[in-house]
């Protein structure tokens, strides 16, 4: 029926390692509660009486057309949930007709998962890596195997202190590889949260950014911006697209959750790059405050990796039309035919205390 349908089956599902990785966050969770809630601190304020007859969720983020504007994002390791992994998770996205974003340390490479779903649209996210050899020649396997984008995450120069991990002592089994870090560790082995973040060039700057966005072919996107500050760095270093993130809580504890460090950011860019937002999307009705706060489409991890996890491709895909479908409706009871419709004066603070923030 919803998105929590299917945590709750992926729970069922999961061994408690996978299960604490994928659901967890750092320290005491503030954030990754606080993504959730964040979102219900606004009301909506539809209008009446406009033609609904049709509705549209279709859009275009940079060159990439997308029936929604709801988007997966790049999450690691999904081959823990479901035998075929990204490449499910590729097909489902495709038969859904949006975007899939692959992480760096998926399970699959690159020009797997392209081959998995050819008419899908996909982009890919990058972390670099110390070995500036394997980052670029991931680089060029993504832009060889027609992903259209380029995410850069930029809020895990060290791995956020997740103790659902530790105290499970979750660890990528040795029968599931990841090609970009055998790549960098120069073989196979089983390997920690910890260890993987090692791999990641913490001293990575501005000046870097700066560079890749120029010397890639594609549109560069930095995920992972959470202040004014950094999103007009953003733009002044060549980001076509900002990603308003944190890592779903995972990262840094006690940050502002997605949805209230969205306007400063919208604020700042003043229409200079695309905005996506990502953080505690569970009901088309989130997206569509998303929208109203001036994201140009959202990005869901956890229910999409519930989706795979309960019911394989099928799974996720049925995730997505659930969203989909839900964003449909929540547009037409708003008055806006389509998502470029939705706008600032759709939404309000909420009262607080109130039924919303329960
Ligand atoms: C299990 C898991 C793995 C993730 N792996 C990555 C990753 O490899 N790269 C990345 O940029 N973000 C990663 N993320 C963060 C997601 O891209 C996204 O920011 C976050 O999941 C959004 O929050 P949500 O799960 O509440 O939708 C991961 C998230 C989860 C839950």
């Amino acid at each position: 029926m919803n998105v929590a349908d299917f945590e709750r089956l992926a729970t069922e599902k999961l061994d408690a390692g996978t299960l604490g990785y994928y659901a967890g966050g750092a320290g005491d969770e503030v954030t990754l509660r606080d993504n959730v809630a964040a979102w219900k601190r606004w009301q909506l304020r539809p209008r009446m009486l406009v033609d609904v007859s049709e509705v549209n969720t279709a859009t275009k983020v940079l060159e990439t057309e997308a029936s929604m504007p709801i988007m997966v994002a790049p999450v690691a390791f999904q081959r823990l949930a479901d035998p075929e992994g990204e490449q499910a998770m590729a097909r489902a996205a495709a038969a859904a007709g949006t975007v899939m974003c692959l992480s760096t340390i998926a399970t699959a490479r690159p020009s797997e998962v392209a081959q998995a779903a050819p008419g899908g649209r996909r982009w890919f996210q990058l972390y670099c890596f110390r070995d500036e050899a394997v980052t670029r020649a991931l680089l060029d396997e993504a832009v060889d195997s027609g992903f259209e984008a380029i995410v850069l995450t930029v809020d895990a120069p060290h791995a956020g202190r997740r103790e659902r991990d530790f105290r499970t002592g979750f660890a990528v089994p040795a029968d599931v590889t990841v090609p970009s870090l055998d790549a960098a560790l120069g073989g196979h082995q089983p390997v920690t949260v910890h260890e993987v973040f090692a791999q990641v060039d913490p001293s990575l700057g501005w000046e870097d950014v700066g560079d890749l966005a120029s010397e890639c072919s594609l549109p560069l996107l930095v995920k992972g911006v959470l202040t004014a500050e950094d999103a007009e760095l953003a733009v002044e270093h060549g980001a076509a697209g900002i990603v308003v993130s944190n890592h779903g809580g995972r990262q840094l504890d006690c940050v502002a959750a997605s949805a209230d460090a969205l306007p400063e950011v919208v604020d700042a860019v003043e229409g200079r790059a695309a905005i996506l937002v990502d953080g505690g999307v569970r009901r088309g009705t989130d997206a569509v405050v998303a929208l109203a706060l001036g994201a140009d489409a959202v990005l869901v991890g956890r229910p999409a990796l519930w989706g795979l996890a309960a019911g394989g491709e099928a799974g996720a895909a049925q995730v997505l039309e659930l969203l989909r479908s839900e964003l449909e409706l929540a547009l037409a009871l708003c008055g806006c035919p389509s998502p470029g419709e939705v706008t600032r004066k759709h939404v309000q603070r909420a009262p607080a205390p109130s039924v919303y923030s329960a």
